[in-house]
């Protein structure tokens, strides 16, 4: 008699790399991309299926609660990057270089990557900036490091852009930002995260340079799309961005879960019976005649 043996596990997917990339926008096949910065959430997200995670330095503001991205170090982005390596195996990891980890030099920049392939298990690292950034990005990609830019709304920058306001919305602005574009790929970059800019610009970037745009809040005439996820899920209760859409509000949920626990631990209608562990009556008798 033959044995069939039937997989419990679902079959891993391939390993999404930077090739992969650029194949799907030679293919003109949307590239999805979420932020996570803990192991269930990548775990999930791996599972969906989506082709890259970033462990953005939105850490700062949506699960740590600082102001804004600045605060945030080198140290606490590689602890959830590797919570997030640890969970997911086959989408294309990139870690997000914090605020003066790359900006101070070339050499910085390239010691700092390493750590996230090195330490916390990225396949890549992202960094915000054009023309300023490229003897940074020359150097981490002459070292075998994948790098992803990041152009337009960059929140490292908020006191100098006067907010989180739209970028390249002037001719002479969105001239430079498609300089910027061109400089980046030419530097190497293997991509380029597009943030709040007009939807005709980010098209006609994404058209101009051969390696994949990822927008946010650009439109959809990007190669691929990126959203932080506590916006998607409703988790970040602060703001939201005009351009999120949130497919879910967990925060909501949350509060009800946590007022009903309050409620019934106070009222004693948990734990039940069925949260509850017992001695058998034989062993309590044995207890208590022995005391
Ligand atoms: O840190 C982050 O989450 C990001 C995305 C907004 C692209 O940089």
């Amino acid at each position: 008699m033959s044995t069939t043996t039937i997989s419990t596990t679902a079959p891993q997917r391939k390993k999404v790399t930077t090739l992969t990339f650029r194949q799907k926008k030679e293919r003109g096949e949307p590239i999805t991309m979420l932020t996570a910065y803990d192991y269930p959430t990548a775990v999930a997200m791996d599972k969906a299926g989506v082709d890259s995670i970033l462990v953005g330095d939105s850490l700062a503001m949506v699960v740590l609660g600082y102001e804004n991205t600045l605060s945030v170090t080198m140290n606490e982005m590689l602890h959830h990057a590797r919570a997030v390596s640890r969970g997911a195996k086959s989408a294309l990891l990139v870690g997000d270089m914090p605020f003066m980890s790359y900006q101070v030099s070339a050499e910085d920049a390239l010691r700092n990557a390493g750590r996230f392939l090195q330490q916390a298990g990225m396949d890549a690292v992202k960094l915000e900036g054009g023309r300023d950034r490229a003897d940074a990005v020359r150097k981490i990609v002459s070292a075998g490091i994948p790098v992803m830019g990041h152009l337009g709304l960059t929140p490292q920058s908020v006191h100098q852009l006067g907010g989180f306001r739209v970028q390249g919305k002037t001719a002479s602005a969105a001239k430079i930002l498609l300089e910027d574009a061109h400089i980046l790929e030419e530097a190497g970059a293997f991509s380029i995260v597009l943030e709040s800019v007009p939807a005709r610009l980010a098209e006609y970037i994404s058209k101009q340079i051969s390696i994949p745009t990822i927008g946010i809040g650009a439109g959809v005439g990007c190669d691929g799309q990126v959203l932080v996820t506590h916006d998607l899920l409703g988790l970040f209760e602060r703001f939201t961005p005009k351009f999120v859409k949130q497919y879910a509000n967990f925060h909501a949920e949350m509060n009800k879960a946590f007022t009903q626990y309050i409620d019934d631990v106070e009222t004693k209608r948990f734990p039940a019976v069925e949260h509850t562990v017992e001695m058998t009556d034989d062993e309590w008798g044995e207890f208590v005649g022995e005391k």
